[in-house]
């Protein structure tokens, strides 16, 4: 039997609250901080995903999607939202707006990944990004944002992790020093530090085996390499953040798996215990839009995983709005209750009524046990006798009560109903 790919799910039904919820919140956020939804190609040029993080990072090396489409031109699926905002950024002259733009986007992201709890090869992203601005108060605006959408969903318990990695002035320097740090253990390192420390030292910070630990512990810290620029802009954040209350962790060994940042990496983090990967990750990449073609234009923003906000949310209990019941079910006995069943069913919906209509040719018993089954809170029941009179059986699902009423009553009767429970 054809399965789902590897690493990709299928969201269902039953799943669809969640996936509700964490949207809504995302735009109704979004539109009190002014950022405009922005909705790209599922695949670029693979230029574009290359140029931007290239240098020894895994999402370009390994896992990126890369194909040729029958003109043999290559592409690449989706791997990471922020390039393809640059792009559209550049290709819609949207530098010639009042800077900075901000932008937000919700869709899936391609990675192929070794697939885990929280790590899918397709998984969907909700980021922000504001472009043409090198302004700090930015920085500390993006790390509230993603904060705030994590709190209103009912996600209060994480840690913020803050970092600086200089620019293109300062950071060559510090690798440098970096890299005479590690030249005196590469036999005591792992074989993928090894090739790091040949094609990106800084990610040698962040790496995870326990041998490198104390290494990269020792290292010495960007923070005392800064270039004057760097250093104030990174106090102007975290002075920001102070401002708005909101509490950081320095973390001198946090530098992104993407190769475009410059100034200003952070994550978060769930508090509890054993949850290592971080749910939300971002910084400034001033770098970026230059790189593709565009003048220098700073910019800064962040992405956070949706699936692993709902693997938190389900994790911590949270309470989501369940998804919307139809108000009433339909049924019929005989084939004319069925014709005036199905008018009235249209009827209905023009009213804005949610209504489901039974199909098929079941008993009545097995109709009402489907009403109950679809969480209808009524039943409308149409038989012979009905559709002479042109009257509907009204049955209160809960109650176990029902009335007689004409046609033209069964609407205002639901309306008043379902006002009445909302
Ligand atoms: P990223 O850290 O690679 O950053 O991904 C952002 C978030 O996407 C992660 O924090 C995580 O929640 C989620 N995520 C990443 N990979 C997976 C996966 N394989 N399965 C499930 N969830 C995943 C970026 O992509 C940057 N573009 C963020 C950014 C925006 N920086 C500046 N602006």
């Amino acid at each position: 039997m054809l399965k789902a790919p590897r690493g990709t799910s299928d969201i269902l039904p039953q799943e669809q609250a969640y996936w509700d919820f964490v949207e809504r919140q995302a735009a109704s956020l979004c539109q009190l901080y002014g950022y405009h939804r922005i909705r790209t190609p599922i695949f670029e040029d693979y230029l574009l995903f290359a140029r931007t993080a290239a240098g020894g990072t895994d999402i370009i090396d390994k896992e990126m999607y890369v194909f040729a489409d029958r003109s043999g031109q290559k592409l690449a699926l989706r791997a990471e939202g922020t390039a393809p905002v640059c792009r559209a950024y550049l290709e819609h002259g949207m530098f010639n707006l009042p800077q900075p733009v901000r932008l937000y986007y919700i869709g899936a992201t391609f990675r192929y990944e070794r697939p885990q709890a929280g790590r899918y090869r397709q998984h969907h992203q909700f980021g922000c990004e504001a472009l043409g601005d090198l302004d700090p108060s930015l920085d500390a605006e993006v790390i509230e944002i993603a904060r705030r959408f994590l709190i209103s969903l009912g996600l209060p318990n994480h840690s913020i992790y803050i970092n600086s990695i200089g620019c293109k002035d300062c950071q060559p320097q510090y690798v440098e020093v970096l890299k005479e740090h590690y030249s005196r253990s590469l036999k005591e390192i792992c074989a993928d530090c090894r090739v790091r420390f040949a094609r990106n030292p800084l990610r040698l910070l962040d790496c995870k085996e326990a041998s490198c630990q104390e290494i990269a512990e020792a290292a010495p810290r960007i923070s005392d390499y800064l270039c004057q620029q760097c250093r104030a802009h990174f106090q102007a954040v975290q002075d920001y953040l102070g401002a708005l209350g909101i509490g950081f962790q320095l973390n001198h060994r946090l530098v992104r798996g993407l190769d475009y940042y410059t100034r200003t990496v952070f994550e978060i983090q769930p508090q509890e215990e054993g949850a290592q990967s971080a749910i939300v990750g971002g910084g400034r990449y001033d770098d970026l839009i230059e790189e593709i073609g565009g003048k220098p234009t700073p910019a800064v923003g962040f992405a956070t995983g949706i699936e692993r906000i709902i693997l938190n949310l389900v994790r911590q209990e949270a309470a989501v709005p369940p998804a919307s019941r139809p108000a009433a079910f339909i049924a019929f006995m005989g084939g004319e209750a069925k014709t005036e069943a199905v008018k009235l069913a249209s009827e209905l919906r023009s009213a804005g009524i949610g209504i489901i209509a039974a199909a098929g040719d079941r008993s009545l018993k097995s109709q009402l046990r489907q009403a109950n089954s679809v969480g209808a809170a009524y039943a409308i029941i149409i038989g012979e006798e009905e559709v002479k009179a042109r009257s509907v059986v009204l049955r209160d699902m809960a109650a176990n009560t029902q009335e007689t009423l004409s046609l033209g009553e069964v609407a205002p009767a639901l309306k008043t109903a379902t006002r009445r429970s909302t």
